[in-house]
């Protein structure tokens, strides 16, 4: 079998058996803590993870099945903790498709937060701009998204409490966005929405394959958080999404852009993103 495929019935995460040791191995670090929120750092949005109140850190190496994160900018552990007396799980580092894994391993952490009895799962990402209106630093809440990496971390056999046929339909929670939107003009942060695109990667796209996003009703482009979304679906999980804009997608200010580009406006971006998210937390009713 090769590396970009899943074995039949694993899901490309060893299976079943794959997800309780993950599960066991961060249960035993968080002892009594039990995170209801999991939030997803993309790229150039560490800050978040050094704010955890009583941080727990419990690096990849630690966690079967988890492999290193092999980018520039992604750390690789997991830290459990409060944030807005919140009791959290922050993953700092994300496993992309790109690089190799099956999607199961992209769905692995949302798998191991569902076991571990997450409620919500908020994702964050840098992406490209595709609507023309969306300069560099935007901060876009992801009102919905659109697959076309041609990848699913659900295919094989249902795992234990999924759902074969998961409902995508308000994938991203309308009540928790109408929240984010509230905090956000609360606080005075611009926030726009819009429709987040998932390509396989790892190239940036052409200024062609951009103009056919922008026809397909996408907004932003990236290569994460999909995967994630389509597990966290699978298992009953609400989610947020936030993208920040890093960069206007390829062909629409004529600029070439870089991953030190993208790195460094995420990383400006980010602080105010994670007041939003902690303004967020801080109202979130969870029952
Ligand atoms: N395209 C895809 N992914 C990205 C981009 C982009 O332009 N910028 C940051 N992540």
């Amino acid at each position: 079998m090769g590396k970009g495929e899943g074995g039949r019935g694993t899901g490309g995460t060893g299976g079943t058996g794959g997800v309780a040791a993950a599960t066991d191995a961060v249960k035993q670090r968080l002892g009594k803590l039990k995170p209801r929120v999991a939030i997803v750092l993309g790229s150039g949005l560490g800050v978040l993870a050094d704010e955890v109140v009583n941080p727990i850190r419990i690096p990849y190496n630690t966690i079967p099945g988890f492999p290193e994160p092999g980018v520039a900018g992604h750390k690789g552990l997991l830290v459990g903790g409060t944030l807005e007396e919140v009791p959290v799980l922050v993953q700092a580092g994300r496993f992309h498709l790109y690089e190799g894994d099956p999607a199961g391993v992209a769905g692995l952490p949302a798998r191991v937060f569902a076991e571990l009895g997450v409620e919500i799962l908020i994702v964050t990402n840098a992406a490209g701009g595709v609507r023309r209106t969306f300069p560099g630093g935007t901060l876009m809440l992801i009102a919905d998204h659109i697959n076309l990496m041609w990848r699913n971390p659900l295919i094989g056999q249902p795992q234990p409490g999924e759902q074969r046929f998961p409902i995508m339909h308000e994938s991203y929670d309308g009540e928790l966005r109408a929240l984010a939107r509230t905090v956000a003009r609360e606080m005075g942060i611009r926030l726009e929405e819009g429709v987040y695109v998932g390509l396989l990667g790892p190239s940036y796209e052409t200024p062609a394959e951009v103009r056919m996003l922008e026809r397909l009703g996408a907004d932003a482009v990236g290569m994460s958080t999909v995967p994630e979304v389509l597990v966290a679906r699978s298992r009953g999980m609400r989610c947020l999404g936030f993208s920040i804009i890093t960069n206007p997608g390829a062909g629409i200010s004529g600029e070439a852009l870089s991953h030190e580009e993208v790195l460094a406006v995420s990383e400006r971006v980010a602080r105010q993103l994670s007041v939003l998210l902690k303004g967020v937390l801080r109202r979130m009713r969870l029952a």
